[in-house]
């Protein structure tokens, strides 16, 4: 999510200035990557990295498809020979047997209703097979609700009813999805069907388990919290599960007139981005100081369970998670990296203590990996100006023997570090990034990419200036971030560069012009590698479309050869939206995409729903929605090849 960059969250302050720290943007380190290649190669602009992707050698996969232009139509735009069709949009039954109520184009769905159907602004996504490339499961995050199209009154007139559909719309939902005739449809009923919502119970699991800090008066034994919120990206695990992470929650707190000093560097202060305190004590932190410790967790789901418990897993760190993405080792343990898409924030992974678990004796996948992620070492990264970097161990000292991680320092316990692991990773010095989105794990590699949004407060008044990593002041573009790490997944130092700085060439202001090799966008968002090697880029840059941004269109898909840095533009999306998600059928004949907030800043108080956008139904008195999207190509074959 990002419509109004001003609103993003930033809160910062640490004077974790290390050494890695540069002023000079000449000194970036673009440096080639590949297996074996020296530390001074450097170029620039970077050309993607020498080495090849499962096998594709030194050019990369094809991208075979004509390139689409940029536009501001408020429609799905395709390459000749594809479609891309709407599937399971915001309101329609997820197809639980027995609570299947349509969607009400004027909005009028109770909050009963919403809770058994696709909640709103869907996010990252992920396909589970059940019958190969024929029929299988989605899992989908409902990252957050824009109130002025959830409600026929929109803003006005705020009640507890309003917070509960708002609460129903969020979360996760899971549906089951069948090709017949070349056509991908919902299965309703399905046994799957499930939505999670900000009121589902969710145990907790890892260092933070029954911790102090996590208990509150409706649970005190600190296990269990009602809901997740801020569902943003997604990632599958190998042992079959969804991980979701919890992004944007601090803005659904309410704190004193001074905030705590906890509560500040986690962004919670006075005011709210929606009204649920007011209705609901559990958000006002003066009532309930401790309920913001419960969210910001990466949340696993199995999908293939519908009776299975969520959890939060706090051992991977609390963070404005954008997502968590899985790298196996060669010994066979996970690895888990993600990011906290927040301005001046961090890069964490994750190293299983144990190795995942086969299937069987009566177990699944799922069920044999239950407490994987809740035992392992959590690091967090820097990145150092020479080109390589560290992880840095964000382990308590009563555990190491050593380090800043102490009671004295504000940490009683590892679970306070892992509740505070904002805090922890200031005192480490670790780097300040660039908003970090998503991951994409090249495992044939073992590259590691992450998209950095942007940061318009990068080099301004106040705020940390640039520094190798994050080379542009004023960053209205974004950049893609990669490293390959020394020895495995889960060794403690890698080397690392840029894959390209986004922008457009044609921009006045040299930080803005990047050097993307191909088409350009901003604001790279969504990153996912297909089976061919494919890097799929999902952008979300202004929604307004002006100023540096004024030839990019709407949002769009694009593809990237990561080998030769080669970037194609594949889909642009309706007005005012983002795109998000990308998760592929085993076959690669079918993608599944998101467009999310279709018509975003539409007036509040609901009076002109379609003053933007009215995708996908063009309904004459409806509302945009946002929706999951398949893509396929008119022939049959694979997507992008
Ligand atoms: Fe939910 Fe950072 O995007
Ligand atoms: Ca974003
Ligand atoms: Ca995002």
């Amino acid at each position: 999510m990002a419509k109004d960059f001003s609103t993003m969250e930033d809160s910062n302050r640490s004077s974790n200035l290390s050494i890695h720290d540069v002023s000079d943007p000449a000194r970036r380190t673009l440096l080639r990557g590949g297996l074996g290649l020296s530390l001074g190669a450097l170029l620039a602009p970077v050309a993607g990295c020498a080495s090849g992707h499962n096998g594709a050698g030194g050019t990369g996969p094809t991208l075979g498809f004509t390139s689409v232009a940029p536009t501001s139509a408020d429609h799905v735009r395709v390459p000749p020979g594809y479609t891309a069709t709407p599937l399971a949009p915001w309101g329609e039954p997820v197809g639980i047997a027995g609570a299947m109520p349509a969607f009400r184009f004027d909005a009028g769905n109770t909050a009963e209703e919403q809770a058994v159907q696709m909640g709103m602004h869907h996010d990252g996504l992920q396909y589970y097979a059940l019958d190969g490339s024929r029929r299988g499961l989605l899992a989908v995050n409902q990252e957050y609700t824009d109130e002025s199209l959830l409600h026929a009154d929109g803003q006005n007139a705020w009640n507890l009813d309003k917070v509960r559909k708002s609460q129903a719309a969020h979360g996760i939902s899971v549906i089951e999805i069948e090709q017949r005739d070349q056509r991908w449809d919902v299965v309703r009923p399905s046994r799957y069907a499930r939505r999670i919502t900000a009121l589902t119970p969710i145990a907790i699991g890892g260092p933070a388990a029954g911790h102090a800090m996590m208990k509150t008066a409706a649970d005190p034994a600190g296990l269990t919290v009602l809901g997740t919120i801020s569902n943003c990206a997604s990632g599958q695990t190998p042992w079959g599960t969804y991980l979701s992470g919890e992004e944007n929650w601090a803005n659904y707190f309410t704190a004193a007139d001074v905030p705590t000093a906890h509560e500040r560097r986690w962004g919670i202060n006075k005011s709210t981005w929606y009204r649920w305190p007011e209705f609901d004590a559990r958000f006002d932190t003066v009532r309930n100081p401790n309920e913001p410790n419960r969210f910001g967790w990466i949340v696993e789901v199995d999908p293939l369970d519908p009776t299975s418990t969520p959890v939060k897993r706090t051992a991977l760190g609390r963070a404005a998670h954008e997502g968590a993405w899985v790298a196996v080792t060669k010994d066979g343990r996970a690895v888990v990296y993600s990011g906290e898409d927040a301005r001046f924030e961090y890069i964490y992974k994750f190293v299983s203590r144990d190795r995942i678990a086969p299937a069987g004796k009566g177990r699944t996948a799922a069920q044999a990996n239950a407490t994987l992620l809740d035992h392992g070492t959590l690091y967090v990264a820097r990145f150092d100006a020479d080109g390589s970097g560290r992880w840095l161990p964000l382990v308590h000292a009563s555990i190491s023997g050593q380090g800043p991680l102490t009671a004295a320092n504000g940490f009683a316990d590892p679970g306070e570090v892992v509740i505070k692991a904002r805090q922890a990773s200031d005192l480490l010095g670790a780097t300040k990034m660039d908003r970090p989105e998503w991951l994409a794990i090249d495992e044939a590699s073992g590259w590691v990419y992450c998209t950095l949004t942007n940061n318009t407060q990068r080099g301004t008044g106040g705020h940390p200036g640039v520094d190798a990593a994050n080379p542009r002041a004023n960053n209205t573009m974004g950049q893609i971030i990669r490293w390959q790490e020394s020895g495995d997944f889960a060794g403690e130092t890698f080397q690392w560069n840029h894959l390209l700085l986004a922008g457009d060439a044609a921009n006045t202001r040299a930080e803005a012009r990047g050097n993307i090799l191909g088409d350009a966008f901003a604001g790279p968002d969504t990153i996912a590698f297909d089976s061919r090697g494919v890097l799929w880029i999902g952008t979300d840059h202004s929604a307004s479309g002006e100023g540096e941004w004024a030839r990019m269109g709407n949002n769009a898909l694009l593809a990237c050869n990561p080998v030769s840095g080669e970037v194609r533009r594949f889909l642009v999306g309706p007005v005012r939206c983002e795109i998000t998600g990308c998760t592929w059928t085993p076959d690669g004949r079918t993608m599944f995409l998101n467009i999310q907030h279709p018509g975003s800043g539409s007036p509040r108080n609901g009076s002109k729903p379609r003053q933007f956008s009215n995708w996908p139904d063009f309904h004459p008195t409806g509302r945009p929605r946002s929706s999951t999207v398949v893509v396929r190509r008119v022939d049959g074959g694979v997507i992008g090849a």
